[in-house]
């Protein structure tokens, strides 16, 4: 853990569920322990809440690059969030031992190709797609980024589950539905989905079985591929139950239940 998952995740203002934090880190962790390299991606920074996350999780000569519309809220239109160049930096530098290794691009994800990101970065290996939530952005966001990533890439998509943002789902499954494209859900944590090729989905959700144990609530299907299921409940759940889960994960469980079983009889 660094620097900026111990102190500063609290104090950049943004949105990013803790749980799904630890869980997006860990990835990043993951991914290097497998050997694999490449660049972080977020489009939709606002200021820098998980953008900063992602760069800590990068190493040595990787960099990141950060899509946001910043000042030009006109191309923000369906209001989501509102970038902040200024916040964003004065964030980064704050938080990141590495802010020279950030590529800000100050752009509609529209008007972006893959050719674009690639143009500033080496191929994407961990990206997160926050920008406009309309069908047509979230669409286009998912092409746009699988054009720039590694094929063993994780994709995470916000909001697809958000009722306030229900055509971020229509563009989710208009990319799905398309034989032609290539990345699938393979897990699913607070207001986070997450995308791989089918052929690194194993690979990943045993990788988040085991380090995710005491979050993990059940398997679920989703354009017919197997999603995990991740700290919904503990999110939403009351102290009494969050402590529970917790207790759950310890040797001392079995014995405890045990006792409490022995008392109720
Ligand atoms: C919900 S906020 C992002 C939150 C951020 N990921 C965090 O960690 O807190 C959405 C961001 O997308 C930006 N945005 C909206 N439409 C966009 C577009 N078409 N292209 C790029 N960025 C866009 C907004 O300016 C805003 O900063």
């Amino acid at each position: 853990m660094g620097r900026y998952s111990e102190g500063g995740f609290r104090r950049v203002q943004g949105w990013l569920e803790p749980i799904s934090a630890e869980i997006i880190a860990s990835l990043c962790e993951q991914q290097r322990e497998m050997g694999l390299s490449g660049s972080a991606c977020e489009i939709g920074v606002h200021h820098g809440k998980l953008l900063i996350l992602l760069h800590e999780g990068t190493f040595s000569k990787e960099r990141t690059i950060a899509i946001d519309v910043f000042e030009d809220q006109h191309l923000n239109t369906d209001g989501s969030g509102r970038g902040d160049k200024a916040q964003f930096l004065k964030n980064l530098k704050a938080w990141s031992d590495r802010p020279d290794f950030v590529d800000v691009v100050q752009s509609s994800s529209l008007d972006l190709r893959p050719s674009d990101i690639l143009s500033k970065v080496d191929r994407v290996r961990i990206a997160s797609i926050d920008g406009g939530h309309t069908s047509q952005c979230a669409e286009h966001d998912l092409r746009l980024v699988e054009g720039a990533a590694h094929d063993y890439a994780v994709i995470i998509v916000d909001d697809v589950f958000n009722a306030t943002w229900p055509d971020v789902m229509v563009g989710l499954s208009r990319y799905c539905a398309d034989p032609t494209t290539k990345f699938r859900p393979f897990a699913i944590s607070p207001n986070k989905l997450y995308l791989a090729r089918h052929d690194y989905h194993e690979a990943y959700r045993a990788a988040m079985r085991k380090r995710w144990a005491q979050y993990f609530e059940n398997d679920q299907k989703m354009f017919d591929h197997t999603v995990g299921i991740y700290g919904l409940a503990a999110t939403k759940a009351p102290i009494k139950t969050k402590v529970k889960n917790i207790l759950k994960t310890t040797p001392l469980f079995p014995a405890l239940r045990a006792v409490k079983r022995k008392i109720a009889a």
